[in-house]
């Protein structure tokens, strides 16, 4: 049997293959700091990206790029993309498609090399509606399919309705993935028993300080790839100087943010961090050249407040 070096089913050699090629890429991008280094190495930087198969058979990376508060930025997207990031999360209630549309083009990388997320905001449930909402997202992001679609938040209104549309979609060929964000167990089971298309991936807040076992391990025994959102907390609770998490980068020479991301691909949870910042966008990518030990592991597990640090979005 091979031995394992991590908790998801990637093995010690396909690690340290993947660890060199990123090594590499962060080198020369560090190293030469223009654009056109990036665009030459990009396609290494995010080959070093490893990702998951869905359970409808859909490969997505498990690191990505958020775009909350983005709007208007597309210069952050498109050097995300240039940095090696392919997974790019965005929302219409964000108002960042456009941006993400734009950043996308100016990247110059091939569509399907590209994993875009998108979510139907709450003023756009029920079928008809649903399906006005998802093209309207695609006009904004200048593509003709989304690799994964969400509903965004179903807390009321028409949801199984755009749940339906959403597979009509699919069928169609629009849709790659459908999933779920911030949904309840109640919602979860009800298309788990009752939908054509079963959910792909939940999208929910999780982090170090809200971990969110019950939905972790609820997920995992049905299959369905759990995603992060605000996986670096947005820096609330002193996320970025914790003590504890800044003792464990210290072994590795890694800093909060990084131990954090870290943290969620050793558990298997897509992340998808922010960043307006050039260097924190490759800080957070550069997580594949280390491995948290089980120690390490149960240190961070203590952290868990077992409660939202967004309580005004409950
Ligand atoms: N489905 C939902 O309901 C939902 C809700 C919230 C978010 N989301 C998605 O999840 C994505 C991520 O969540 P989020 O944007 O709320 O928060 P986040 O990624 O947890 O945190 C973003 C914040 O962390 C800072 N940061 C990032 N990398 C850093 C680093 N290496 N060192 C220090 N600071 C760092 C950023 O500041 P700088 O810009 O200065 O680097 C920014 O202020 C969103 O953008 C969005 O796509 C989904």
């Amino acid at each position: 049997m091979k031995k394992r070096c991590e908790t998801n089913g990637t093995d010690r050699r396909e690690f340290l293959q993947t660890s060199a090629r990123f090594a590499a890429s962060a080198m020369l991008l560090g190293l030469g700091g223009v654009r056109s280094l990036a665009a030459a190495s990009t396609d290494t930087a995010a080959s070093s990206i490893p990702s998951v198969t869905l359970n409808n058979g859909v490969r997505m990376p498990r690191l990505g790029f958020g775009t909350m508060t983005l709007k208007g930025d597309p210069g952050s997207v498109a050097d995300a993309i240039a940095l090696g990031y392919r997974l790019i999360d965005t929302a219409m209630i964000y108002n960042s498609e456009e941006a993400v549309g734009e950043g996308i083009r100016r990247s110059g990388i091939r569509r399907e090399k590209l994993f875009i997320t998108s979510k139907l905001w709450k003023t756009d449930m029920g079928y008809e509606q649903a399906k006005k909402g998802f093209q309207t997202s695609l006009d904004k992001l200048n593509t003709d399919y989304l690799d994964l679609y969400l509903i965004h938040r179903p807390s009321g209104g028409d949801w199984k309705g755009s749940w339906k549309a959403m597979e009509d979609l699919y069928h169609a060929g629009r849709i790659k993935a459908l999933g779920m964000s911030n949904a309840d167990f109640d919602q979860m089971n009800y298309l788990i028993a009752n939908s054509e298309v079963k959910p792909a991936v939940h999208q929910i807040e999780t982090h170090a300080f809200f971990q969110e076992d019950r939905q972790y391990e609820y997920l995992k025994q049905h299959g369905i790839q759990m995603e992060a959102w605000a996986p670096l907390a947005e820096g609330r609770n002193g996320l970025f100087t914790n003590s504890t998490l800044a003792a464990i980068g210290k072994k590795y020479g890694k800093n909060n943010a990084q131990v954090s991301l870290r943290w969620h691909y050793q558990r298997g949870i897509v992340a998808i961090p922010r960043s307006q910042q050039h260097g924190h966008r490759m800080e957070n990518l550069n997580i594949f050249d280390f491995a948290l030990s089980d120690a390490d592991m149960a240190a961070i597990a203590p952290l868990n407040l077992h409660k939202t640090q967004f309580p005004e979005w409950s």
